[in-house]
């Protein structure tokens, strides 16, 4: 079956549509809608369960979730920027019971990176693809000749002369939007951030996702690397291919 719900997750929206995972195109429309107040693991299944019947009423496409959070075997191990009470979930366990479909469930920038090798910006690249998305955190997928190397979490990297703070906590993009930084001064940020990647991870490329990416013109000029960096194709709709992408076809 070359069709599978795609459904992404996040702090301010869920979205959802259906995806031929050979292509990497969407079935019909996106739909999306706000995250419910508090971001409680029950109204977000109960929200998912009314987008998976709204694309596929009745039906039994499989589905992929993709949810910000360190995700081993369908359980969250962390909650960055939702409800706590989502740590130590098996997050495909509640949404199986509450969609009455079979789920797969992996970390939103694992799967954002995945869609971008499948289907966007690194497109078949071997080597390592190192994949970051700028949000409001910042997420990391590592694909090293097309395998995915999950959970790598390295937005939450301290950075070297930085006093402490992470690159999440310096450079995401809802810090640029919140204290009003200029490109010219985020991109300070990010340089250090980019630079402390080449450093340990030497890529063959870099690509940069989320919303923000789609201004690249006003950052990525900026940055000084050796390593090739280009923004994603796919910016918020990454997500939804990458989890629809990374559901194993024997489930
Ligand atoms: C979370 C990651 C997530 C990223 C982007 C971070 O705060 O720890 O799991 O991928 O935000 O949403």
């Amino acid at each position: 079956m070359t069709q599978t719900i795609g459904i992404d997750i996040g702090g301010t929206g869920i979205k959802a549509a259906i995806v031929d995972v050979v292509s990497g195109e969407f079935i019909g429309e996106k739909i999306k809608v706000g995250t419910p107040a508090g971001a409680i693991p029950g109204d977000v299944a109960r929200v998912c369960h009314e987008l998976v019947e709204q694309l596929d009423p009745g039906g039994s496409l499989l589905v992929g979730v993709c949810f910000p959070a360190v995700i081993i075997d369908d359980v969250a191990f962390s909650a960055s920027n939702v409800d706590e009470s989502w740590v130590g979930l098996n997050v495909g366990d509640l949404l199986e019971a509450t969609l009455g479909r079979r789920v797969h469930v992996v970390n939103d920038a694992d799967a954002a990176g995945f869609a971008e090798y499948m289907f966007g910006a690194a497109r078949g690249v071997q080597g390592l693809v190192l994949v970051t998305t700028l949000g409001t955190g910042i997420g990391s997928a590592l694909i090293y000749n097309g395998v995915l190397v999950p959970n790598s979490e390295l937005g939450h990297m301290t950075l070297p002369g930085r006093h402490n703070r992470t690159a999440e906590q310096l450079a995401a993009n809802v810090v640029r939007e919140r204290k009003r930084l200029s490109w010219s001064r985020w991109a300070e940020h990010l340089q250090v951030f980019y630079e402390t990647l080449e450093m340990l991870f030497s890529p063959t490329l870099f690509v940069v996702g989320g919303g923000v990416s789609k201004e690249y013109e006003n950052f990525l000029p900026l940055l000084t690397l050796r390593t090739p960096i280009i923004p994603a194709e796919h910016f918020n709709n990454a997500g939804i291919l990458g989890a629809a992408a990374l559901v194993p076809i024997e489930r």
